[in-house]
């Protein structure tokens, strides 16, 4: 879909501003707007002099880097020269600076077994499995598949690879065999890591087998190392498959880490593409190290005493920026959690905040709107006021959302981190500093420090004021990927083609008067009626903020006369859906944006089809919406299950 050089229309009227408490912002690094203009306006008005200093100051060297940044375009390389290791950053400086007995991780399962273990305890897990991973003769830039449940073993087995210069690529639990194969293949992976089984809801998720499946067709694999998790019955193949613990049992805790080159590939993560073929997203050492670890530092504004919780799984990229390589280069104590968030009750996340005591939490918003969904009384049964700051990634939130998680969660004394980013950018692009900037529900608001955005028109100028465009990135950043896995092609015509010399996110926005950026959705989710751009989230965000409804999400469908009609999809909370609930929604969207914005069609489910990192897939929607698949009676209650089960693999 193209976008006018007017841009997309901005409709959400969302007037509501939070500045952080006088008592959180007293203890914050940065404490006043003037303090974050102050450090932006110094890492733009030299960015490499910037990112020199933040990586002298904040990543270990075996060898000093001797060129900052070489650029050719669209090819980058940071810290070009210099020597480190991700592990090393991670484990041994805090070790060798005697806080090796800092809780690392608060670990639970879900059948409620737990774990405590320490930086030192991490470091000597590490150190044993990598020897292990050498005997079995794996050697510096071989790829590792790694299939696991949320285990502590699942961050030592990245560590593990990082520290010998073996390239990891995590694969979601919760994927097909099909899924796993073509991810083995495209790396061409020489072993899987993976486990007999993991916890969800109760039930053991039978991971061998699905690897077994997996491993019949991925011919590069040569072994495959079995954590015993579960103890569920998982056939092994004699020659190719060892168990865990047999593997590290008379292995050294003496491993020295390798010295990395900055640009060595650290790990490769796949993400969903246009074609549906996954893409390998290559991220490297030195400049990804310290991106994760600045940006979770200034974005979570960490103190020692915090106890962190990051709800997202390692599979994605989330779990390695801001449970794995961040948090653990800043020697942060965290929370693990292995299963699902209503089990045994739906009251799971809170229990856990009470019991570790828990001061800052990242989640997404699409588990935000299912504890609205599931009901206040599960959120009161419990202490939460270890809490200091929320946080939010994946999505957008709608204002609504926002003021749930504010006032039931945070109880009106938290900020909300409301992070922008992708698994190809390496960390937060766009957040608050929570001490200094102003929250305003739905907004990310500005860009970190050494970033800079720019919303562009057709015409590829920059879009005004509150007007929606194609978001872009003007200068390089070190988090950046380095790639896409064997396809430099697709890599320069996905990102850095469409607007020469900048990289494309595939994301629209507009930036506000006050400089704040509202992220509008993806550039092929726009809906356009009647000649009017709508941004997707604008027109959800209204329907979300009606008491009944508790999440929904729009899309287009072709329309003779407006070009296109908008649909929504609509789950209830504890509604009956009916013909009055439906006008009442219309009537509600006309109230809050405009005629222009009403449904034309308004259809209630069960669920929403999502991607399995909880992303809705308006994509599949477009389709239904438009009739490409036959789905029946349009005002009947739905369960898109089905479908996205069917489509889930493909989109990731
Ligand atoms: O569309 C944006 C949305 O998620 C996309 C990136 O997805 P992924 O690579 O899976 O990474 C998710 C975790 C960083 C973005 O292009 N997105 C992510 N965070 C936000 C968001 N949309 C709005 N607001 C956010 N805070």
């Amino acid at each position: 879909m193209s976008t006018s050089p007017a841009g997309i229309r901005n409709v959400l009227n969302e007037t509501r501003v939070f500045p952080p408490s006088e008592q959180f912002a007293s203890k914050a690094e940065f404490n006043s707007m003037a303090a974050y203009e102050s450090l932006y306006n110094e890492s733009t008005a030299d960015i490499n002099a910037f990112w020199e200093k933040q990586a002298r100051d904040h990543i270990h060297w075996f060898e000093p880097f001797h060129t900052t940044f070489e650029w050719n375009a669209p090819f980058a390389k940071w810290f070009v020269g210099g020597k480190t290791n991700v592990a090393f950053n991670c484990l041994d400086a805090h070790v060798l600076a005697g806080r090796g007995d800092r809780v690392a991780f608060h670990w639970e399962g879900e059948p409620g077994d737990k774990r405590t273990l320490s930086y030192s305890d991490v470091h000597r897990e590490v150190c044993k499995f990598s020897n292990a991973l050498k005997k079995l003769g794996l050697k510096k830039g071989d790829r590792v598949s790694i299939y696991m449940p949320m285990v502590p073993e699942l961050p030592i087995a990245m560590l593990a690879c990082a520290r010998i210069g073996l390239i990891h690529s995590v694969i979601f639990g919760g994927f097909s065999s099909e899924a796993i194969a073509d991810r083995n293949n495209d790396a061409q992976a020489k072993l899987l890591i993976t486990a007999d089984g993991g916890w969800r809801r109760g039930k053991v998720l039978n991971l061998k087998q699905t690897a077994n499946e997996a491993l019949e067709k991925s011919p590069s694999v040569e072994h495959c190392i079995v954590l015993q998790r579960t103890k569920n019955e998982a056939a092994m193949k004699e020659g190719r498959d060892v168990w865990w613990h047999d593997i590290v049992a008379n292995e050294s805790s003496d491993c020295p880490a390798e010295p990395m080159d900055s640009e060595d590939s650290l790990f490769i993560l796949y993400t969903s593409g246009s074609t549906g073929k996954p893409k390998g997203i290559r991220h490297t050492t030195a400049g990804y190290n310290l991106y994760a670890k600045r940006t979770f530092q200034w974005v979570f504004d960490h103190k020692d005493e915090d106890i962190f919780w990051c709800t997202a799984d390692c599979g994605w990229i989330t779990g390695h920026s801001y449970i794995v390589y961040g948090p653990m280069s800043a020697g942060a104590t965290q929370v693990l959690y292995e299963g699902a968030p209503n089990w045994p009750e739906e009251d799971r996340f809170w229990e856990i905040i009470e019991r570790y005591k828990v001061s800052i939490l990242y989640t997404a918003p699409t588990a935000i709107r299912a504890f609205i969904k599931w009901g206040d009384h599960h959120v009161d049964k419990h202490d939460l006021s270890s809490l200091r700051l929320l946080g939010s990634v994946g999505e957008g939130i709608n204002p609504e959302a926002w003021m749930w998680y504010f006032e039931k969660i945070g109880g009106g004394r938290c900020p909300i981190v409301d992070t922008w980013w992708q698994t190809e950018t390496g960390g937060i692009m766009m957040s608050p500093l929570p001490g200094a900037i102003p929250c305003k529900p739905g907004s990310c608001t500005r860009p970190l420090p050494g970033i800079v955005p720019v919303a562009l028109g057709e015409d590829l100028q920059e879009v005004g004021v509150d007007h929606g465009g194609m978001l872009c990135i003007a200068k390089p950043w070190p988090g950046m990927l380095r790639g896409i896995w064997g396809d430099d092609a697709r890599y320069q015509e996905q990102y850095w083609t469409r607007v020469p010399n900048h990289y494309l996110t595939g994301d629209n926005a507009r930036k506000d008067e006050d400089g704040y950026y509202w992220i509008m959705g993806r550039i092929d989710d726009v809906i356009n009626v009647s000649g009017h751009r709508l941004s997707t989230i604008e027109v959800e965000s209204a329907l979300v903020s009606h008491p009944a409804v508790a999440e929904a999400a729009a899309v287009g469908r072709p329309d003779e006369i407006k070009g296109q009609a908008i649909a929504v999809f609509v789950t209830l909370k504890n509604h009956q859906p009916d013909e009055a609930l439906r006008e009442a929604l219309k009537k509600h969207v006309r109230k809050e944006i405009g005629a222009l914005a009403v449904p034309d069609d308004i259809r209630f489910t069960s669920s929403l089809p999502k991607t399995r990192s909880g992303k809705i897939m308006r994509r599949l929607l477009r389709d239904i919406a438009s009739g490409k698949e036959g789905t029946g009676d349009t005002s009947t209650l739905e369960d898109f299950t089905v479908l996205a089960k069917l489509r889930s693999d493909e989109e990731s």
